[in-house]
């Protein structure tokens, strides 16, 4: 828990990157879980994963910007991607991230910045997906993702839910009403106990109950998880309630569980992988370190190695 909490804090640090991308081995190590640097990298990992029956989900890392040029920036970014996904007839759609468009600078600024690559996704026929961060900004990324969903269709933005947080399930009926298309994942950030679950039991208890909310409202959802109980949770209700396969897709991150990602896919379930890339992977790549510390030993063992 310790190792946790103190992986979260130094994925806070950046400046602790250029320390460690001096190592041209940590490099490597970081390609695990990132796709790359560039839109072209993110593209061939894409067209590997397609290739194992897997669809995928661009994420240009790049969270909490500093001015609204570099947010702007980003915007291109994410055209440039729509572009690519056309051009190139990958099977992908996109992530965002809210603070990647100003949240913290303005509200309203990132919320511009989203309707415009939600709208450049809905004309070109694909689906964004609005990431949730940390619980500082849960109920403006749930209002600006309303605001959204009032102007486009569900099926061309969607959502988030944190399994961790206390509000959730509240959330997710209040989501299904409009309705929205969800994706269910447990949290990755710090959180006090007054607004998570400080303990991993009730975290996911509250997964299955929120993962057995969106399975019967008919809407297609992501089931976003690496935990073997989460999926055979899911599995066994599909099965008792006799929701078909293609009702909803599972979820995994790039590197990931990766032979569960292709059990999965080989079993005709619909399998969604998130391909992270950019050259601001520091913060991303530490988180998945705090998820699981065994995974340090694969970083240390390869660094050994060269
Ligand atoms: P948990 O962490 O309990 O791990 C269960 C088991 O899964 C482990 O015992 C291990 O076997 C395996 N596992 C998990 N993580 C691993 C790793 N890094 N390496 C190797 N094995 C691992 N979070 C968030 O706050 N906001 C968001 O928008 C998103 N978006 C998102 C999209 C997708 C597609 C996924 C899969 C995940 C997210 N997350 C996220 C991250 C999520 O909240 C969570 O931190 C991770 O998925 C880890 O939780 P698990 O459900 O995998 O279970």
């Amino acid at each position: 828990m310790l190792s946790r909490t103190l992986l979260i804090y130094l994925s806070q640090k950046e400046g602790l990157k250029d320390f460690a991308a001096r190592f041209r081995l940590f490099k490597k190590v970081t390609t695990r879980f990132v796709a790359g640097e560039t839109i072209a990298e993110a593209v061939a990992a894409i067209r590997d994963l397609n290739a194992e029956g897997c669809s995928a989900s661009f994420d240009h890392l790049n969270e909490s910007v500093a001015n609204s040029e570099e947010a702007d920036a980003e915007v291109r970014e994410y055209l440039h991607i729509l572009e690519q996904i056309d051009e190139t007839g990958i099977d992908s759609n996109v992530s965002i991230k809210l603070t990647q468009f100003g949240l913290e600078l303005d509200p309203d600024l990132a919320y511009r910045n989203a309707r415009t690559v939600v709208a450049e996704a809905a004309r070109r026929g694909h689906f964004v997906r609005v990431d949730m961060e940390s619980s500082a900004v849960t109920q403006v990324t749930i209002d600006i993702f309303k605001r959204l969903r009032s102007e486009f269709g569900l099926n061309d933005v969607g959502i988030v839910l944190q399994s961790y947080l206390r509000r959730t399930y509240d959330d997710a009926i209040d989501l299904l009403k409009i309705p929205a298309r969800i994706r269910i994942c447990k949290g990755a950030y710090n959180e006090p106990p007054e607004v998570a679950f400080p303990d991993k039991h009730d975290t996911d208890n509250n997964y299955v109950r929120v993962m057995q909310l969106l399975l019967k409202s008919g809407v297609y959802h992501g089931i976003a998880t690496h935990d073997p109980k989460m999926i055979e949770a899911t599995i066994s209700f599909m099965k008792r309630e006799g929701i078909a396969k293609d009702a909803f897709e599972f979820q995994m991150l790039y590197g990931v569980r990766r032979d569960l990602q292709h059990q999965l896919a080989r079993e005709g379930y619909n399998m969604r992988v998130y391909v992270p890339y950019g050259k601001h992977w520091y913060p991303y790549f530490m988180r998945r370190l705090a998820e699981r510390p065994a995974n340090i030993w694969f970083v240390l063992k390869n660094l050994l190695k060269g």
